[in-house]
């Protein structure tokens, strides 16, 4: 009988470690990634929402730094923001512009935890959350995708289908005759850093958000390169 308890105790203690370890991991998983919620808020929200910590110019819907800077003040704290948002996403009310469960589960938590944390903010990001979304893109189709451009268009190569503005698949064609005395190049540049200046027949003008300043004189050129390429 002693011999038995004198195998077990050992074995019983392992296993404590092992539930202590578990529980550990569990809590690990369920502090949320501010750095994702950047990211994804940038990639899924930010076509529509303006927020300036992330970024974002989107007018399709209200302005996340305006919604909570006032519901902020009014004394409503950070956390009940974040419960806010998470409901937003899961439950948009019908007939809304805004498309449910963008973005659901781990990513759905990490986004509504950025959101409380940026919203009503000025100024930038610190550390690494400054390189999440797209700070952190260099690549044409990178920038394509941190931008939210393909939350509005289709563009094959990038494998967006969005149909909000016209599709971009036939780019280089199309470019250089959309304005008399504009190249390609151009009119695509003035198409993304001042969409107001000419308006595609048969697209509603004052969708597309400006990106004048959002993106660096590197991301723009690698961003129209990517675009006019064959
Ligand atoms: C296609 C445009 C579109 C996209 C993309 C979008 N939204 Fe919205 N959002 C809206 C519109 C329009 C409203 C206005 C209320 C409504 O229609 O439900 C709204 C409302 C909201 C509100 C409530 C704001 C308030 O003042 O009450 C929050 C929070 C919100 N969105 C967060 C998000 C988040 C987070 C994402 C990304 C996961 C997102 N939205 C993506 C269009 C969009
Ligand atoms: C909220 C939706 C939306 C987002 C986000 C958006 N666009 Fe647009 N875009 C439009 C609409 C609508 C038009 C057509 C109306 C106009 O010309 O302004 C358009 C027009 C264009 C055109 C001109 C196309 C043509 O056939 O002449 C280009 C190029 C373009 N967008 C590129 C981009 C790029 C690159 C991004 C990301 C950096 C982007 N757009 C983000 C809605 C959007």
């Amino acid at each position: 009988m002693s011999a038995v308890r004198n195998t077990l105790r050992p074995c019983l203690g392992a296993v404590l470690i092992v539930v202590a370890a578990l529980a550990l991991t569990a809590c690990g998983r369920d502090e949320p990634d501010l750095s994702n919620g950047k990211a994804q808020f940038v990639q899924k929200c930010g076509s529509c929402h303006v927020l300036s910590r992330a970024g974002t110019a989107g007018v399709t819907g209200p302005s996340l730094d305006a919604s909570f800077r006032a519901a902020l003040q009014d004394g409503l704290d950070r956390d009940t923001v974040e419960g806010v948002v998470k409901r937003q996403i899961a439950n948009v009310r019908r007939n809304s512009a805004m498309p449910a469960d963008l973005v659901t589960g781990d990513n759905a938590r990490d986004v509504a935890a950025y959101v409380a944390l940026a919203s009503g903010k000025t100024g930038e990001d610190g550390g690494a959350l400054a390189q999440a979304g797209l700070a952190g893109a260099t690549s044409g189709e990178q920038i394509y995708t941190a931008a939210g451009c393909a939350g509005c268009h289709t563009l094959a190569k990038a494998g967006s289908k969005a149909n909000i503005g016209p599709s971009l698949d036939d780019l280089a064609a199309a470019a250089g005759d959309r304005e008399k005395g504009k190249s390609a190049e151009k009119y695509v540049r003035e198409a993304i850093v001042e969409p107001g200046a000419f308006t595609v027949e048969g697209f509603g003008a004052g969708v597309m958000p400006a990106y004048e300043g959002r993106l660096t004189d590197k991301q723009l050129q690698a961003l129209i390169d990517y675009l006019l390429e064959e």
